[in-house]
Formats: C-alpha cells, sequence, structure tokens
C-alpha cells in the first residue's frame, strides 16, 4: 500500500487494461504492472460477500474453472468486468486492487518488527506500570508493541492478590486454558506433577511444546520470593537460531526438517505431538522454537540420521546456555514478566531458605495465544497508529 492509500487518499490511476485468457493485467500510473487471475476477481468480487459481516458467501464451484472476462473497462475509481457465465457484472475499487495486486511489482517488504536481543536486553528492557495498562489504551497499544518487537517485558506495581495476572492479561484477551488450568501456582508442592512445582533449577525451556501449538504469550507474577537463589533466566530463542543458522546451516536444516516426539503425562493426561524443534515459514522467517529438556520423548528418528542429529540438537543446547544470550533477573512481589512462549525460553535457578529468607517463592501464571494478542494489537492500531 502507498503510503498516501494508508492515509486514505488514493494518488495512483490506472493507465491501461489488456485481457487475456486467463487473466487481466493493469498497469498503474506509478509504472507498476498488476496481474488479476479471472478466478482470483471473480471470488473477490464485492457482490460476493455479505454486506455486514463482510465474510464470502460466494462459492467458487458454482463457475467453471475457465470462467473469464468478456469485458473489462476503468473509471477514475473502479474497474468493471462482464464476465463469459450468468451474466454476471462485477466492479471492483481500483484502490482495493492497487493494495491486493500479488505481481512481483507489489511484492511487500519483509515487515517483521521482531528485534532479537542477547544481554543488552536487560539495559533496554521496556517496562510498564500496572495502572496505566489497566487505565489507559495508548498505554497498553505501546507495551503491546513493545512485547511484540522484544518478546519480553516487565509490568511493574501488580497488586499482589489473585486476579493481579488475569486483570492484566485480560487487558489483552482472553486466557488460553491448558491442563494445568486457565491460571496456574508455579510453587514448591508435595508431589509435583511437573519440575516447575519443586524448587529445583529449571533449564531455560518453552513451556508446552507437547501441545498441536504451544501457548502464545506467557504471564508469570511474582506473589513471594524470599528465597535463596530463584532468579528467573530468559533467552531469546530467535537470537539463538539466527547464531544456528550463521554457524551451522546443517544443524540448523535438521532441526528444522526431522520430527521428534514431544509428551508430558501425569495421572490424568497423556499430551503428545510430533513436531520439529524449529519451525520456520515458506519464506524461512522464523515462526518457533519448540525447546524443552524435559518434555522431548525419546529421540526415534532413523538411524541413518541420529548422530547428526544429536549433535544438532547438543549444539543448539550449547547456544541456549551460552552467556551472552542469557539474562538472570530476580523477581520481587508485584513484578509480572510477560513474554512471547514461542520464541523466547525461560527458566530459574534453585532455590531454597537461608540466612533471613523464609524460602518461600510463588509465581501465578497463565497465558494468552498470539493470534488473539495480535487481533488486540490491530483493533487498537485502528485508534492510535
Ligand atoms: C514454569 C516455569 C519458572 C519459575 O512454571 O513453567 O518455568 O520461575 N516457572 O518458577
Ligand atoms: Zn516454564
Amino acid at each position: 500500500m502507498s503510503s498516501l492509500a494508508k492515509k486514505g487518499q488514493f494518488d495512483v490511476s490506472a493507465k491501461e487494461l489488456n485481457l487475456s485468457d486467463r487473466s487481466l493485467e493493469i498497469r498503474w500510473s506509478d509504472g507498476k504492472v498488476a496481474t488479476f487471475h479471472y478466478l482470483w476477481l471473480r471470488d473477490n468480487c464485492p457482490s460476493g460477500f455479505h454486506p455486514s459481516t463482510q465474510e464470502r458467501l460466494f462459492n467458487l464451484t458454482t463457475v467453471s474453472p475457465d470462467i473469464y472476462a468478456t469485458e473489462g473497462k476503468f473509471d477514475q475509481t473502479t474497474l468493471s468486468i462482464s464476465w463469459s457465465e450468468e451474466a454476471h457484472k462485477s466492479t471492483y475499487q481500483l484502490q482495493w486492487l492497487y493494495e491486493n495486486a500479488y505481481s512481483s511489482d507489489f511484492k511487500k517488504p519483509n515487515t517483521s518488527v521482531i528485534v532479537p536481543w542477547g544481554t543488552e536486553i536487560l539495559n533496554d528492557m521496556y517496562e510498564a506500570e500496572y495502572n496505566d495498562l489497566i487505565q489507559d489504551d495508548l498505554a497498553l497499544f505501546n507495551w503491546l508493541k513493545a512485547v511484540q518487537r522484544s518478546g519480553i517485558s516487565y509490568v511493574r506495581n501488580v497488586p499482589c492478590t489473585d486476579e493481579g495476572v488475569t486483570n492484566v492479561a485480560n487487558r489483552i484477551s482472553f486466557l488460553r486454558q491448558t491442563n494445568f488450568g486457565t491460571v496456574f501456582d508455579v510453587q514448591s508442592k508435595p508431589n509435583p506433577i511437573n519440575n516447575a512445582y519443586t524448587s529445583e533449577a529449571l533449564p531455560l525451556h518453552i513451556d508446552l511444546i507437547n501441545q498441536e501449538t504451544p501457548p502464545g504469550y506467557q504471564f508469570l507474577h511474582c506473589l513471594m520470593n524470599d528465597s535463596l537463589g530463584g532468579e528467573s533466566t530468559y533467552a531469546d530463542g530467535f537470537k539463538i537460531i539466527d547464531e544456528l543458522r550463521k554457524t551451522d546451516p546443517k544443524a540448523f536444516h535438521l532441526l528444522t526438517t526431522v520430527t521428534v516426539p514431544m509428551r508430558f503425562h501425569d495421572f490424568e493426561t497423556d499430551i503428545r505431538t510430533r513436531k520439529t524443534i524449529i519451525n520456520v515459514d515458506e519464506n524461512d522467517q522464523l515462526i518457533e522454537l519448540r525447546y524443552s529438556p524435559h518434555l522431548v520423548d525419546t529421540f526415534d528418528m532413523d538411524e541413518k540420521i541420529m548422530d547428526r542429529f544429536y549433535l544438532a540438537f547438543r549444539k543448539l543446547m550449547v547456544l541456549i546456555n551460552d552467556p551472552r544470550f542469557v539474562v538472570s533477573v530476580k523477581m520481587t512481589p508485584g513484578d509480572l514478566c510477560i513474554f512471547d512462549n514461542r520464541r523466547v525460553m525461560h527458566g530459574r535457578n534453585s532455590y531454597k531458605a537461608g540466612d533471613g529468607y523464609s524460602g518461600a517463592r510463588h509465581l501465578r501464571g497463565c497465558y494468552v495465544d498470539r493470534s488473539d494478542f495480535e487481533s488486540r494489537l490491530r483493533v487498537l492500531a485502528r485508534t492510535y497508529s
């Protein structure tokens, strides 16, 4: 979209229209050329959408695959087409066509807002105040953008009540429920069902990699941390994967192509999936890291690749624990950390009672999925950007 079009002014016009067998082509006044396939155009005819929901009603199978335009003409603002079937006519806004053109002249630059980090994040971490986030949508909007950029942020002065963490999370969206509940309490418990519910150290990990889709953003609110140790640790998985991709592309390739079993089980559940440890999209952009030393199940790949795979996995593990990438922060009551659980790993040091410390430690957590987080951000952007 041109910057002017974004502001509602559209300063480009159509110059020339050519109809071919399967598509038409528009030459625009700025020199760009866009091809529009006839099925694409028919499928996007504005008459095929419900006027209120703006969802599609048109059924593509009601026209034949070789439908074509018998006539086409444009004026200052619209393109009109007569179709070879149903005596149907379509009218499109030129601005809409320009904004949705998919030809090479219109390929969008990579607009990723993600900024990977190493230990420098400690001097640079975006912090928000609880009251601001609760009362002010603009503060919320700025915070969500910062959280999306670096995948981590602290909120200060969150009331140390049961609802503190959900009050923050619900400003964004509804919560993701898991087998640990909608909200979970991280405390040392008798007969723990997972290592988090002990006072043991937790190595850096992503939560719930055993789910088909691990939860998106995680919230951990510190209610008590009167312990020796118990510092929180974090590392940006995307920064570490960038390093792996640069220094050992073969290891990166194995970790993006070989699936491994992932599993959590207790008395009531046995939740498994099978996925690659690193996931990228069709443009090789990172989607997620699925790394948890305690939830990857016994590797079962072909014997021909077991050796190479283990070396690649171990290489990733070494990088994950490289001091260049790991930060450590001791949370105090009222602190809340939010992080992108499919990007930023978290862990903690072991903890215990000691001189002047009761040993009590209590974090309360919940999750909001990425798509709901991003939806909130887009809707706020309608007002604030
Ligand atoms: C968890 C977890 C971190 C902590 O509950 O999954 O990683 O600091 N907890 O206790
Ligand atoms: Zn965890």
